[in-house]
C-alpha cells in the first residue's frame, strides 16, 4: 500500500528522515517519555526515524508503529533493531483513517510530521481520538515553513521556499500546519491543549546544527522538489537556482538560519465533549 505524498519515498528522503529526527531528537523529543508497560500508537512512524528516539526515551512502553507505505515499514524494522536490539515494537502496514484497533486501546498517541501531508488533518485527529482510552495523551508535532527566517534575507530563497509550500498544498497539505496545531486538536475533542514553539536556530556558532539541520535538513528538503516545482510552473531554472544557492548562504560565515517546529500535547478527555 502507497501514498502520493510530496516528499515521496526515495532513498534520499530516507535519509533526510534520518538526519533530521537524529539532528532535533533533544529539541523534539525533550518531555516526551512513557511509563514501562504504557501502550502508544504511533503513526506515520515513516522509516522509524523517530520511533528509535521514542524506544530510546521510553525502554519500556510498548509501541506500535503505522505506516502506510511497506518500503518504509520495512526500514522502520531495520533501524530500530540496529538501534535498539529486542525493542518490544510491532509494526503494522496501514492507512491511518481505517485501523483495525478496538476503541481505548491506546495510553498515548504519537504524530510526527504526517498532519501537514493530510487532506483533512482534523478528521484525522478525530478518528484517531477514538484509540486512545480517557486520560489518554496525544503528541502532536509539525514544522511551519512561515517559520523560517534567514541570513542574509533572499527573495530568490523565500520563493522557493514557497514553491514546497505550493506543491504540498497542491497535494492538499499544509506546509503552514504548525501555527494551527491548537485549534486542530480542540476542533477534533482534544482537552488540556498546550503548544511549544521549538525553534531551531544555527549559526557558524553551532557548525553541527548548520550542517544537520539547515544543510541536511531543510535546504535538502527544499531541493528535493525542484523538478517537481519546475514542472508545475511555480518557478524557472534560473529563478531555481538563485533560491536555492542564497538558501546555502545562510550555511557560510556570517549566514543565519531559524525555523520553528510545533510541539503539541493534549488529553483525550475523560467524558466525550459536549457530554
Ligand atoms: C514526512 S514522513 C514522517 C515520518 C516520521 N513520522 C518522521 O518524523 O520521520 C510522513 C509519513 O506519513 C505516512 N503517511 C501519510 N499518510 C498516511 C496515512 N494515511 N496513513 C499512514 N501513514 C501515512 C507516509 O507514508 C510517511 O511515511
Amino acid at each position: 500500500m502507497t501514498i502520493d505524498y510530496v516528499h515521496g519515498y526515495s532513498e534520499l528522503e530516507a535519509r533526510r528522515l534520518g538526519d533530521q529526527a537524529n539532528a532535533l531528537a533533544a529539541l523534539l523529543h525533550e518531555g516526551t517519555a512513557y511509563p514501562a508497560g504504557s501502550r502508544v500508537l504511533e503513526v506515520g512512524c515513516g522509516i522509524g526515524a523517530q520511533t528509535a528516539h521514542l524506544v530510546a526515551g521510553s525502554p519500556g512502553a510498548r509501541i506500535v508503529a503505522v505506516d502506510v507505505n511497506e518500503e518504509s515499514l520495512a526500514q522502520a524494522r531495520s533501524r530500530v533493531a540496529a538501534t535498539s536490539p529486542g525493542a518490544a515494537v510491532e509494526w503494522l502496514c496501514g492507512d491511518l483513517f481505517d485501523l483495525p484497533f478496538p476503541e481505548s486501546s491506546f495510553d498515548h498517541l504519537f504524530v510526527c510530521f504526517v498532519l501537514e501531508h493530510l487532506r483533512d488533518p482534523q478528521r484525522a485527529l478525530v478518528e484517531l481520538r477514538r484509540f486512545l482510552r480517557p486520560g489518554g495523551t496525544v503528541t502532536a508535532i509539525e514544522g511551519d515553513h512561515g517559520s523560517a527566517l534567514f541570513h542574509p534575507d533572499s527573495a530568490a530563497a523565500r520563493a522557493a521556499i514557497d514553491c514546497q509550500v505550493q506543491l504540498q498544498s497542491t497535494a492538499g497539505g499544509d506546509a503552514l500546519i504548525g501555527r494551527k496545531l491548537q485549534p486542530l486538536l480542540a476542533d477534533a475533542g482534544y482537552a488540556g491543549i498546550t503548544v511549544q514553539p521549538r525553534p531551531v536556530y544555527a549559526d557558524q556558532n553551532r557548525p553541527e546544527l548548520v550542517e544537520d539541520f539547515t544543510r541536511n535538513t531543510f535546504i535538502a528538503m527544499i531541493e528535493s522538489i525542484g523538478a517537481d516545482a519546475l514542472a508545475a510552473g511555480l518557478t524557472t531554472p534560473d529563478a531555481w537556482r538563485r533560491g536555492t544557492a542564497d538558501l546555502h548562504r545562510t550555511t557560510g560565515a556570517g549566514g543565519t538560519f531559524h525555523y520553528a517546529f510545533f510541539k503539541a500535547t493534549a488529553v483525550n478527555p475523560l467524558k466525550a465533549p459536549g457530554v
